[in-house]
């Protein structure tokens, strides 16, 4: 396994507020204020039959360094929940902070700017561009963002990533000469491509094999003791048990916030 070190600084050790108590609050530095907050946020799609209120007034604070497992039956409000934190789709009333942005103020075009900056995506079904390479997906992001100048910096950058998810060998291939645990580990890397603090996954291990959700699942797990926060939609309770925190959806409501004793490893062993 090599050294994880995906991004530009040195991994943080941050730690929930509940692990904090645990390992002696005194020496661990606490952030003042949550990383993400939603504020009775509400979200209703219309349809011919009238609308349908996929999300009825939640209010969430997820702190730097969490990974949150979000779990619920379909139609629960998961993907709509992410999407809301996410940028990809705005509340129909109420308010949505990550860091210091208030996501529901802005305007498609900011907060398409905003997410390519600062949010990972991953879905299920990868959602790689299947006429470019593994690389040149990974580049993309690096490419509309603008942080990385030129295109030996980006192409530098989407091989260390792919190293980083160990498969830089990959890299020349076009995703549908890649296995579907392979194609998930490119989304990865190109979720990490402009360095983003927090990652959205819905799904991310929904169509792999066991060993291969165990594959990515310690890729997230690696990410989060480098300090990223991590929001995951996942219908596997095996999984959602190995996490920070797991919330609870039914229809549009939480019904169970649960805390789990550490971060993921450390939770295994306790
Ligand atoms: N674009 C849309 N138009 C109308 N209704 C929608 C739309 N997207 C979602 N819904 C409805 O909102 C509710 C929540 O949907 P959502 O996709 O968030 O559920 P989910 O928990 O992610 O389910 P699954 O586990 O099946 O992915 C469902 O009743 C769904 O039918
Ligand atoms: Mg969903």
């Amino acid at each position: 396994m090599s050294e994880w070190s995906m991004g530009r600084g040195k991994p943080k050790q941050i730690r929930h507020p509940q692990h904090r108590a645990q390992a002696g609050a005194a020496s661990i530095e606490m952030p003042d204020r949550a990383f993400i907050k939603l504020e009775r946020v509400e979200k209703a799609y219309p349809t011919p039959a009238g609308d349908v209120c996929a999300l009825k007034g939640i209010d969430l604070e997820v702190w730097e360094g969490e990974f949150v497992g979000i779990v619920g039956k379909s139609g629960a409000g998961k993907s709509t929940l992410v999407n809301m934190v996410a940028g990809i789709d705005k509340p129909t009333s109420g308010r949505v902070r990550v860091g210091t942005r208030a996501i529901h103020e802005m305007s498609e075009d900011q907060v398409a700017r905003w997410r390519g900056r600062n949010v990972g995506v991953i879905f299920q079904f990868f959602q790689l561009l299947p006429m470019l390479t593994v690389a040149q997906n990974v580049m993309l992001p690096m490419d509309f963002a603008g942080v990385y100048n030129s295109p030996k910096e980006r192409r530098e950058r989407a091989l260390y990533l792919l190293e980083q998810v160990e498969i830089a060998e990959q890299a020349d291939k076009l995703p549908s000469a890649v296995s579907g645990g392979q194609r998930q580990r490119v989304a990865i890397a190109r979720a990490l491509a402009n360095d983003p603090a927090f990652l959205a996954a819905d799904e991310p291990t929904g169509n792999l094999d066991s060993r291969t959700t165990e594959a990515v699942f310690s890729v997230f797990e690696k990410l989060v003791d480098e300090g990223k926060t991590i929001l995951m939609v996942t219908h596997d309770m095996d999984l959602a048990s190995r996490v920070t925190r797991t919330v609870h959806l039914a229809d549009g409501e939480f019904v169970g916030d649960r805390a789990h004793r550490g971060l993921p490893g450390e939770a295994a062993h306790a």
